[in-house]
């Protein structure tokens, strides 16, 4: 399945922010969150819809509303957890699974330390979350395990994304739809996106 990236105005004034090394941690953390609420605003275009009727103060109203399809976001920790705070605040019932990962720094292999999941997930269209898309591994990985408990339809969200990563994960997983802010040039020596905004989890927290 391919990838698409979000090329709106606004998303690509706030990656520009973001990805400034001089930006502080405390604006680190809101434009991420703020990309990915316009991200899945973006992304959930295609949510079905059924119509209604409203009793307005004047008339009856025949409206459109969410046909109820249940909704399941996965943070890939850390990183992740900020962009499942910008999205709840549009789908705020939405149900939240965490996939704790995190790379050896030497192989940059993803090592798995944690995982809580919805138990309908199986039921629920799941939207994973990680800023960062570098070699794939830890997507790959985490995808592994939504579908080891019954998801089938998932979608990436990733406010970046190296072409190696995005290849990788393709290749492990045709069905996922990848969702990017922007794809970048390629990865360093060190496993890092270029040009990239560094080290997501880092930013985010303070942490270096
Ligand atoms: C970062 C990022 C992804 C992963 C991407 O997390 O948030 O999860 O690296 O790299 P990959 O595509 O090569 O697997 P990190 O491992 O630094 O963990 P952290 O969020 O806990 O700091
Ligand atoms: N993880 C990050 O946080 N940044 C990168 O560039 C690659 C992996």
């Amino acid at each position: 399945m391919a990838y698409q990236i979000i090329d709106h105005p606004l998303i690509q004034h706030k990656l520009s922010i973001l990805r400034d090394k001089d930006t502080s941690v405390r604006d680190f953390r809101d434009l991420s969150a703020e990309i990915s609420m316009l991200m899945a605003f973006e992304a959930m275009r295609d949510l079905e819809l059924e119509e209604a009727q409203v009793e307005t103060p004047v008339a009856t109203a025949t409206v459109r509303r969410l046909a109820g399809k249940k909704l399941a976001l996965v943070a890939i920790l850390r990183a992740g957890l900020i962009m499942v705070e910008g999205i709840l605040d549009l789908i705020p019932s939405a149900r939240v699974g965490h996939v704790g990962l995190y790379r050896d720094p030497e192989t940059l292999e993803p090592v798995s330390y944690y995982a809580k999941l919805p138990g309908d997930i199986a039921e629920r269209d799941t939207f994973l979350l990680d800023p960062m898309l570098a070699t794939g591994g830890s997507a790959v990985a985490a995808i592994d395990r939504l579908k080891d408990e019954g998801a089938h339809h998932i979608r990436l969200l990733c406010i970046l994304a190296a072409p190696e990563g995005v290849a990788v994960v393709e290749k492990a997983h045709p069905d996922v739809q990848i969702v990017l802010a922007a794809l970048d040039e390629r990865l360093n020596d060190h496993g890092y996106i270029v040009p990239g905004l560094g080290d997501a989890g880092d930013r985010i927290y303070g942490t270096r």
